[in-house]
């Protein structure tokens, strides 16, 4: 999770931003200087609010120090009277921005925004991303992405089959990739069926192969299970799977071994299978679109990744993400236009959002990157 370290005297200041930022934010307190700069480092944090008025340290000082070292977060200098030669200074200093009091959340959000943009474009120039290299594809530092990283590298070592849930374009298949990279099997294939996109008459010669015969046309081939041996077999739009497949490939699963379509010979295959859909498979059993016995065979454990919209946090760092991506680094996106992005609701969500700053840094004839080029399917 994306966290504040907030320096000020003023109680009250730390209770109102706990209340506002949460829950995208987690806010690190410190009531004078000293404590700051402790905090500062044993909690890491991606943005500093600082006040100009502190009871122990002068704030500027305080400011030097923070900027001075090699990865500093952005600053953003607070107080309640607007001292000008005061603001100068630090942003001469090395300020991020400079907001008065009281902070309004309209204010005070995208500034967050925007510093969290900023800061995750030194972390990406630095390659100072934590976490295993196996997970620097899947950006996020929003809570809930937090969370599935810490869950994904505690279950992709075992072998337990995984259902991935989330709406389309949540990152499902990014997920499935991890899963495998982090995995004992990560030096076997990594082979990815939609199942929504193949016609229920081929999907059994799909997953199972075919033998010389089995149908017109028929050649013997091996099918997804036997080229993911070793390795991981992740199924796409495993909801769309019909009710007779589903019946194959639980006695499959069950039995670790397969025969082609047309043929008699049974060959043992050794895969894990990881599972993704977008539908509510619950819902499916209980209408009868889904088989029981094969849910709770695929749904040993659920990830569910939550759509853009519920981890507006996660924008700042995909859409660099995206700009860094497509060789544009020095495209920049203004306040206005990231404004802009959190404030949609990205139903088509990462994919959209990828789709969005692609078009935008086409659309722009400068490195800036406006409110005005950020145009949505909607
Ligand atoms: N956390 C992320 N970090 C980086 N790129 C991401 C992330 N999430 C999604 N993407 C990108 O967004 C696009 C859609 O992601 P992906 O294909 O994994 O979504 P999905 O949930 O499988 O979608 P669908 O349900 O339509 O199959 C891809 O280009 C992917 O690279
Ligand atoms: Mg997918």
């Amino acid at each position: 999770m994306v966290s504040i370290l907030l320096i000020d005297p003023d109680i009250e200041q730390h209770c109102s931003l706990q209340i506002i930022l949460a829950p995208e934010f987690r806010i690190v307190s410190a009531y004078t200087g000293e404590t700051g700069l402790e905090r500062m480092k044993c909690e890491s944090p991606e943005i500093v609010l600082l006040s100009m008025n502190l009871p122990d340290i002068d704030a500027l000082d305080l400011l030097q120090l923070i900027t001075s070292t090699i990865h500093s977060p952005p600053v953003i200098m607070i107080s309640e009277n607007e001292d000008l030669s005061l603001i100068t200074r630090s942003i001469r200093i090395g300020a991020y921005e400079y907001l008065k009091k009281p902070l309004v959340m309209e204010k005070l959000k995208p500034c967050l925004l925007k510093a969290l943009y900023y800061y995750s474009s030194i972390c990406r120039i630095d390659e100072t991303g934590n976490g295993p290299p196996e997970l620097s594809k899947f950006i996020g530092e929003s809570r809930q992405i937090q969370k599935i990283k810490r869950l994904i590298l505690r279950f992709a070592p075992s072998n337990i089959p995984i259902l991935i849930a989330g709406e389309s374009g949540t990152g499902k298949e990014i997920a499935a990739n991890s899963i495998h990279a982090l995995s004992t099997r990560n030096q076997g294939p990594f082979i990815a069926i939609n199942c929504g996109a193949i016609p229920p008459t081929l999907i059994n010669s799909e997953l199972f192969g075919s033998e010389k015969g089995a149908f017109t046309d028929a050649v013997s081939r091996p099918g997804s299970f036997e080229q993911a041996n070793r390795g991981t077999l992740f199924l796409d739009e495993i909801g769309e799977m019909d009710l007779r497949s589903q019946v194959h490939l639980l006695r499959i699963i069950e039995n670790q071994e397969i025969i082609r379509t047309g043929g008699i010979r049974k060959i043992p295959v050794d895969v894990r299978i990881v599972t993704a859909t977008n539908k509510n498979l619950q819902h499916a059993v209980n209408n009868r679109e889904f088989r029981n016995d094969l849910f709770y065979r695929i749904n040993t454990f659920t990830l569910t990744i939550p759509p853009l919209r519920e981890r507006i946090c996660d924008i700042p760092y995909l859409a660099g993400h995206f700009i860094a991506s497509i060789g544009k680094d020095s495209h920049e996106l203004t306040l206005g236009a990231l404004y802009k992005l959190t404030e949609y609701s990205w139903p088509g969500n990462v994919r959209e959002l990828k789709a969005t700053i692609e078009r935008a840094s086409m659309l722009t004839d400068n490195h800036k990157i406006e409110a005005r080029h950020i145009l949505f399917n909607q």
